[in-house]
């Protein structure tokens, strides 16, 4: 088992670049199973969940090349219908090959992907886009199978899901005719995937506005993409200055994407600036607490930086209330901060949080991945050794945390125990 050793206390100067986007490349490596010829991805994260998408690519028959940050899927020769079980079960966002699988093949089998470390979440919405563009799901044992030519038609979100908004764009470009997909989300990784899909010959607009239109069926070709920088690793390392003092330029992110969680450390204290396609922090301790924190589809504040901003206001002057309002069970990391020290209570979708002045290194586990990078930066601040667990988490999200940490002065290593 590997674990993260922090020696707290260090504080943080330097500059660091953020990987391509996870929660983009996701979709945008499902997408390239769309095309008759290659697709060249640059700017693609070292992630596990990446390596299970080229998995799922290459079971679906296409020749897959990862070399440095540069990803080339060749779906000319699609030969599968089928997401294997084991990427299913490892990689929950793999049904977001549903709608391209589908749509490019006249037929997809998946299992149905179970509940996950943030509580239940259903596909209700994935299915029933695919079930408004003409496709049959069949539910059976857990297992689910799709099958149908699709026709463009309206599809109506009753919340905006990034993944069903996914799902139903790539399930819409192989449709014949038009889709509409209202109350879609509109998130920067939503833009990122239409671009993507338009160097692929696409006719899809309106991404990043609730309303995207998308004229399918026409055929794809290849193209080459360059995905956008990570947000949230870009909010870790602005909240990881913010855990441990100091001041930390981010490079390789739009600062736009950001701006809810510049607010939040602005309020509690620490000077942002933000420049073309980078971001500068300077914290001085101690934090002030800030008004309620309420997470919330974009352009609201993220839900994936709760966990992380969560971290740098347990210790602080004052009381923070969080509200998690887009899932159920996303309070995990709370007893784990509460082993260093932190006054957190839970209620519900509620968080309070009383600000500490200090706290202590602890043995703690990642439960999954957002919560897990927040132990490690309040492991940053915390005085004395923490040992973080659960690693596995934390891979799925971020292609070298420690490595980024220590360049900005943090004591941080990974050993095996
Ligand atoms: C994506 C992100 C994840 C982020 C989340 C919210 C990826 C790979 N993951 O997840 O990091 O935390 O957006 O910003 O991009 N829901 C339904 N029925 C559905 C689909 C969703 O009820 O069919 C509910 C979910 O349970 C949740 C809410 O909608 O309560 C939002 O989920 P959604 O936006 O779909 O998140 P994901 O796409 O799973």
């Amino acid at each position: 088992m590997s674990a993260f050793l922090v020696e707290g206390g260090r504080r943080l100067d330097g500059s660091v670049r953020v990987h391509g986007a996870k929660n983009s490349v996701l979709p945008i490596l499902a997408a390239a199973f769309l095309a008759d010829g290659e697709s060249v991805i640059h700017n693609c994260p070292r992630l596990s969940d990446v390596a299970a998408s080229l998995e799922i690519l290459r079971h679906l028959g296409c020749g897959v090349r990862w070399e440095g940050d540069t990803v080339s899927v060749d779906a000319s020769a699609p030969a599968g219908v089928d997401v294997p079980d084991a990427l299913m079960r490892e990689m929950r966002s793999s049904v977001i090959f549903l709608g391209a699988i589908l749509g490019r093949m006249g037929r997809a089998q998946l299992c149905a992907p179970g509940g996950c470390e943030l509580g239940p979440r259903p596909i209700d919405l994935h299915l029933a886009a695919i079930r408004t563009l003409g496709g049959t799901v069949e539910e059976e044992g857990g297992r689910l199978s799709c099958s149908g030519a699709l026709t463009g038609g309206d599809v109506v979100l009753s919340i905006p899901s990034v993944g069903a908004t996914e799902n139903a764009m790539l399930a819409a470009v192989a449709a014949a005719g038009t889709t509409t997909i209202t109350n879609a989300a509109r998130e920067p990784e939503i833009v990122d995937l239409q671009e993507f899909l338009r160097t692929l010959g696409a006719k899809v607009r309106g991404a990043g506005s609730s309303v995207i239109t998308v004229e399918g069926g026409k055929p794809l070709h290849g193209g080459e993409f360059t995905v956008m920088g990570d947000r949230i690793v870009a909010a870790t390392y602005l909240a990881a200055a913010a855990c441990a003092g100091g001041q930390v330029k981010v490079t390789g992110v739009d600062w736009r994407h950001l701006s809810t969680v510049t607010a939040v450390l602005t309020e509690a204290g620490c000077a942002v600036r933000s420049g073309r396609d980078c971001l500068a922090i300077r914290c001085e301790e101690p934090l002030r607490g800030v008004r309620p924190v309420r997470t919330a589809p974009y352009p609201g504040f993220p839900t994936d930086a709760q966990a992380i901003l969560m971290a740098a206001m347990s210790r602080s002057e004052g009381t923070t209330l969080f509200v998690e309002n887009i899932f159920e069970s996303r309070y995990r990391h709370v007893d784990e901060l509460t082993r260093m020290g932190a006054d957190i209570r839970v209620e519900g979708r509620v968080a309070v949080v009383c600000g500490v002045p200090r706290l202590h290194g602890a043995a703690v586990r990642a439960d999954d991945l957002r919560g897990g990078a927040a132990l490690t930066l309040a492991a940053l601040g915390a005085e004395g050794r923490s040992t973080i667990t659960g690693l596995q988490h934390i891979d799925r999200g971020y292609q070298n945390l420690e490595g980024d940490l220590r360049k900005l002065g943090a004591e941080i290593r990974r050993e095996e125990l």
